[in-house]
């Protein structure tokens, strides 16, 4: 008699904690439904192969409780293409208008109906019931752009397919919105209409929609040409070689591929040199890569050999390398090469105010407009070096290991730092800390002079004994 009772109160405590697990998340969950976009507007630039959507949004806080984050929510098709959110709040007035940057992180939150992923953007200041804030948010997207048709001729231009929502996708209700996209050329194959559309020039306007319900989602496809060249390197490595002697050393192993619409048929060269306007449009023959300034012993070098066609052009600000691969690249065509250059160390190694040393460098890759599927930077340190540690404005992978060169006894610490999709705005500055005493600059110096006696005296040792066997 007891076991049927045992299992309605059993049964009993399992709802009550059911409804208090629930109850919790709905309090969390709550917080979508006390925001709303009061206007929205979003700009889509699909002009490189790179997409960039800047957001502005004017969000109310029109519950009762502050808020201290506000949602984005993506497209599954889009997350997995994602290199890189930011936000920042506007503050002040249109003229003396300045920006605060906000972290943007992936949220922790379930995924939202149709498997939208949300990502959370916190705000410095609370926004108290009945406030609005204006934020700023720029993503950007990679290998979003779907060639179509996949195969092209030599004299076929390029046309991508664009996949989105007419409308935007939030968790939040959207007052008003207007979504506008830029094309690069006016040559628009076909859009989708969702009333109101309105195309002009290059320049495509979806809304203003009014009142649109929290995950409204509308699929708009976009066949439009883009000759851009879709430059992507597959994997580069940049080694950054420190020596306490004056300079540094860069090396950089780039796998280069045309990742646009495959070449078909055979390449034919006269015709690509003598119809330069229409033939081969997609692909590209030239690349530049903005280096620092003052570099000095620039190389360019394939499996071959040194390549001479580069040029490089030098000023106070910046130098620029002109490169060319030995035939230009088609859709699918790869290419291996290694660029090289040293620069001054002052430049790049301080000294910080507890008195360890840090390398100030540039992140990301040094050809423009290029997405990097697989980045790794080795940052080789001096030997005799302690305690590296290195700060990066984004995560990435670390993991140390050791390189041995000539002369190397215990062997040069090295920061390995990886990232995968990376796109220019990766392109900021990083710092590797590493404590260093200078007696260690003295360690080959002196191994050179102790084996420089070492066989000097051997010499003359040898020079000094009487090695024959017959006495005299
Ligand atoms: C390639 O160029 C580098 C730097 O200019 C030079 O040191 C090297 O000897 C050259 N190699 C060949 C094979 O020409
Ligand atoms: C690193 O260099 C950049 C300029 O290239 C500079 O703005 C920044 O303040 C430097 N960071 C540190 C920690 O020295």
């Amino acid at each position: 008699m007891e076991s049927p009772l045992f299992a309605i109160r059993s049964a009993l405590i399992f709802s009550v904690f059911a409804l208090i697990i629930s109850s919790t998340s709905a309090l969390s969950a709550s917080s979508p439904q006390e925001l709303q976009i009061v206007n929205a507007e979003r700009r889509i630039d699909l002009t490189s192969h790179i997409v960039r959507v800047f957001l502005t949004l004017k969000v109310e806080n029109t519950g009762t409780s502050p808020a201290s984050e506000i949602l984005l929510a993506f497209p599954p098709t889009q997350v997995e293409h994602l290199a890189l959110a930011k936000a920042a709040v506007a503050v002040g007035k249109r003229k003396k208008k300045s920006y605060t940057p906000l972290t943007v992180k992936s949220s922790e939150l379930p995924d939202a109906p149709n498997g939208a992923k949300f990502f959370s953007v916190s705000l410095l200041n609370q926004l108290n019931a009945g406030e609005t804030v204006t934020l700023e948010i720029l993503y950007m997207l990679t290998h979003l752009l779907e060639p179509f048709p996949e195969e092209i001729s030599q004299s076929e231009s390029q046309l991508v397919y664009f996949r989105d929502s007419a409308i935007i996708l939030s968790p939040y209700h959207i007052k008003e919105q207007t979504t506008f996209i830029k094309t690069p050329s006016t040559k628009v194959e076909s859009y989708t209409v969702v009333e109101p559309t309105n195309r002009a020039s290059t320049d495509l306007k979806y809304g203003q929609y009014n009142d649109r319900a929290p995950y409204s989602y509308s699929p708009i496809i976009i066949h439009f040409e883009n000759n851009h060249p879709f430059a992507v390197v597959e994997e580069l490595l940049r080694e950054v070689e420190i020596s306490h002697w004056g300079s540094i050393q860069i090396t950089e192993h780039y796998k280069l591929v045309h990742a646009g619409a495959r070449h078909k048929g055979v390449f034919s060269r006269v015709e690509y040199q003598s119809r330069p306007s229409i033939s081969g449009v997609s692909s590209f023959k030239h690349l530049l890569a903005r280096l620092p300034p003052r570099v000095h012993s620039v190389y360019y070098r394939d499996g071959i050999g040194n390549i001479s066609t580069s040029h490089l052009r030098i000023d106070s600000k910046k130098s620029e390398l002109e490169i060319e691969p030995r035939y230009p690249l088609f859709g699918g065509w790869k290419s291996t090469f290694v660029i090289g250059y040293g620069l001054p160390l002052q430049d790049f190694v301080f000294e910080a105010p507890d008195g360890s040393r840090y390398l100030n460098f540039s992140f990301g890759c040094p050809i423009l407009e290029t997405v990097v599927d697989k980045l790794t930077i080795k940052v080789v340190l001096p030997e005799g070096s302690k305690d590296p540690n290195a700060v990066v404005p984004f995560a990435v992978d670390q993991h140390m290991e050791t390189k041995y060169s000539y002369l190397d006894v215990v062997g040069r610490p090295v920061v390995v730092l990886e990232k995968n999709n990376v796109v220019p705005d990766h392109n900021t500055p990083f710092q590797v800390y590493y404590k260093f005493h200078p007696v260690f600059m003295l360690a080959e110096p002196l191994m050179l002079i102790t084996a420089f006696f070492l066989l000097f005296g051997t010499c003359v040792a040898y020079l000094h004994i009487d090695l024959s066997i017959q006495k005299s």
